[in-house]
């Protein structure tokens, strides 16, 4: 089978073009990663090159030891991804220590795979973790409001939380664990995939302030409307706090309460009080 006639493919052409369509991925702005499927490689493993060269990941990820993840390309635009996306995406696989990568299929122009491979890899072995393997998506996206709201709140998981929560009902049903917030530190390193992938343990949304948002899921569907989701409530905020300085009236922590019951999920009590 072709690489690019695979549905995994098509899945993750098709969600960096919705990015793109909904403003989040100025020039080369953002990145994405799926963890590749064992049956999904079977079905491509003809076209893949095993014999290129090994290159520093910059971080150690052993958990990912052989795992394969299609990659967004470093200084390559979201634009670009839907109408040549052998130019802008790649598969690498990872090798036997989590410390190297080579580069298997794309890119065909030349190029690496995103800047930010650290946070991505760091995140994506933590969540491979804690959800027994479920995750397997990772996307950062540079969303207008949820960055505007980072000059203007403390740079709290709580105040986050909460604040987001409240914007929307339905908000703490898609993202009932809170949101973690990373204070602004250099990216395309180690030290921010550090700090990231520490949240990911608690969190399926890291928000990194005056920068943007990672987020983790199951799939393509999930993970994007998982951030969707949280850059809409961050939208309404923004529009809240521009019409006033407070608010008349809001969703409390009891009316939570009685969601949370309602819908069956757990929310913690720290972000309640
Ligand atoms: P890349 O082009 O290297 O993916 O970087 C974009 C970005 O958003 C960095 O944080
Ligand atoms: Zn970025």
């Amino acid at each position: 089978m072709e690489v690019l006639e695979t549905k995994f493919v098509k899945d993750f052409i098709k969600m960096c073009n919705d990015g793109w369509e909904q403003g989040w991925h100025e020039r080369n702005g953002g990145n994405l990663s799926y963890r590749i499927k064992e049956s999904e490689i079977a079905q491509i493993s003809g076209k893949l090159n095993l014999d290129s060269e090994w290159k520093d990941i910059g971080t150690s990820v052993p958990g990912l030891k052989g795992e394969y993840f299609l990659v967004t390309g470093s200084g390559k635009y979201f634009r670009n991804v839907i109408l040549d996306p052998e130019d802008s995406i790649c598969i690498v696989r990872v090798d036997d220590k989590g410390e190297k990568y080579q580069i298997c299929w794309g890119l065909v122009n030349g190029g690496r795979p995103t800047s930010e491979l650290p946070s991505h890899l760091m995140n994506h072995e933590v969540k491979k973790r804690v959800t027994n393997g479920k995750h397997r998506v990772i996307y950062h996206a540079h969303c207008t409001n949820l960055i505007a709201l980072t000059f203007v709140l403390p740079l709290e998981d709580k105040v986050f939380t909460k604040e987001l929560w409240e914007s929307a009902t339905e908000c703490p049903v898609v993202f009932p664990d809170g949101v973690g917030v990373v204070d602004w530190m250099v990216p395309g390193g180690r030290d921010i995939a550090v700090a990231t992938s520490k949240l990911m343990e608690k969190y399926d949304v890291a928000i990194w302030a005056h920068h943007g948002v990672f987020g983790s899921g199951e799939d393509f569907d999930l993970t994007f409307g998982l951030v969707h989701t949280v850059e809409k409530a961050a939208e309404i905020l923004v529009k809240v706090r521009s019409m006033a300085n407070s608010k008349l009236q809001t969703i409390t922590s009891d009316d939570f309460r009685k969601l949370a019951k309602d819908f069956g999920v757990t929310l913690p009590e720290e972000f309640l009080q």
